[in-house]
C-alpha cells in the first residue's frame, strides 16, 4: 500500500444504506474536495494513459466525466464523452446495456472516434462491470482502439472484472483501489 492509495482510501466515504438499504455507498465527493488527493488521483490515472499509450480519454457519465476530464488535459489528450442516451445533438452510436432490473443504454458522437484513435476509459467505480463493458464495445464500433479501462475502485465482490476482460481481449483493466 502505498502513500497514493492511502490518500486516496481515506478520502472515500463509506455512507450506510444508501441508495438503498442494505448497500454501503462509495463517495468520492470528500476526495474531490482535497485538492491534493484530487491531484494524486489524477496524476495516477494520468500515468495509465501513458503507459498504455492512449490517444484519447473517454469519460462515463457522470462521475466518469469528473475525473476523465482533469486526466485528459494532464495527459495532453483529448476528451470524449460518453453520455447516457439522449444527450448528444450529434449523430451517436449507441449500446444498450443489462441492470439488475431493466436495461440503460449509452452513447457517443460517432464523429468523435475513429481508427486511428486509442482509448483509455476512465471511471470511478467497477461495480459489476456492465457500464465499462458496453463503453467497450462502443468505442470498438466507433472504430477505435481500446488499449485500456482505469478506474479508482474496483468493488471485487460483484465480479466486474471477469465480466470485462474477456471484452477487453487482453488490454488492461487498472483498479487503484480494490474494495
Ligand atoms: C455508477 C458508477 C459507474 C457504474 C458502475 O454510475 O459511477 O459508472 O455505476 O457500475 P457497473 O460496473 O455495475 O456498471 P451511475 O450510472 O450509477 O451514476 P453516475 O451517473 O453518478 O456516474
Ligand atoms: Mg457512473
Amino acid at each position: 500500500v502505498t502513500d497514493t492509495t492511502e490518500l486516496l482510501l481515506s478520502r472515500i466515504r463509506d455512507v450506510a444504506d444508501h441508495p438503498e438499504p442494505g448497500v454501503v455507498f462509495k463517495d468520492i465527493t470528500p476526495l474531490l474536495a482535497d485538492p491534493v488527493a484530487f491531484a494524486a488521483l489524477t496524476d495516477a490515472l494520468a500515468e495509465i494513459a501513458g503507459r498504455t499509450g492512449a490517444t484519447k480519454i473517454v469519460g462515463l457519465e457522470a462521475r466518469g466525466f469528473i475525473l476523465g476530464a482533469p486526466v485528459a488535459l494532464r495527459a495532453g489528450l483529448g476528451f470524449i464523452p460518453v453520455r447516457k442516451a439522449g444527450k448528444l445533438p450529434g449523430a451517436t452510436l449507441a449500446q444498450s446495456y443489462d441492470l439488475e432490473y431493466g436495461s440503460a443504454e449509452i452513447e457517443v458522437h460517432a464523429e468523435d472516434l475513429s481508427a486511428a484513435d486509442r482509448v483509455l476509459v476512465v471511471d470511478d467505480v467497477l461495480a459489476t462491470g456492465g457500464t465499462a463493458e458496453a463503453s467497450v464495445q462502443l468505442i470498438r464500433r466507433a472504430g477505435a482502439e481500446v488499449v485500456g479501462v482505469a478506474v479508482l475502485m474496483e468493488l471485487g465482490f460483484l465480479g466486474g472484472r471477469a465480466r470485462l476482460e474477456p471484452a477487453l481481449a487482453g488490454a488492461p483493466l487498472e483498479a487503484l483501489l480494490q474494495i
